[in-house]
């Protein structure tokens, strides 16, 4: 197997209207990180530092007992997530591991930062 295939971490993001989009990772990488170079529409409002729930996805459940166990503080984000299931993670914490080769981040239809009729507001 080449250098380069032992780093890379072949993930699917399904997005809000349920589009299937394979993405190559990178070992080491977040998956925020990851949806944000894909121009995958995973806000990351705080930008990983634990202090919002807008990188919420949804694991495959297959996966999700490959990742470590969230931390405290990962919980109580999670607890404020709306549309939270067994499978939620903060997508600012899940890091790439070959493990998660094959895995899919499903998007959640709403974050707490959207309107729930799904009305984002303009810049004026
Ligand atoms: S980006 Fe805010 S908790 Fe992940």
């Amino acid at each position: 197997m080449c250098l380069l295939c032992t780093l890379r971490v072949d993930v699917i993001f399904v997005d809000r209207e349920g589009k299937r989009i394979p993405v190559k990772g990178k070992l080491g990488e977040s998956v925020l990180y990851l949806a944000h170079r894909y121009d995958i529409d995973l806000e990351g409002a705080c930008e990983s530092s634990l202090a919002c729930s807008t990188c919420h996805v949804y694991v495959s459940t297959e996966y999700f007992d490959k990742l470590p166990d969230p931390d405290e503080r990962e919980d109580d984000m999670l607890d404020m997530a709306p549309m939270l299931q067994e499978n939620s993670r903060l997508g600012c914490q899940i890091i790439l591991t070959k493990e998660l080769d094959g895995a899919e981040f499903t998007l959640p239809k709403i974050t707490r930062n959207f309107y729930v009729d799904g009305h984002v507001p303009k810049p004026h």
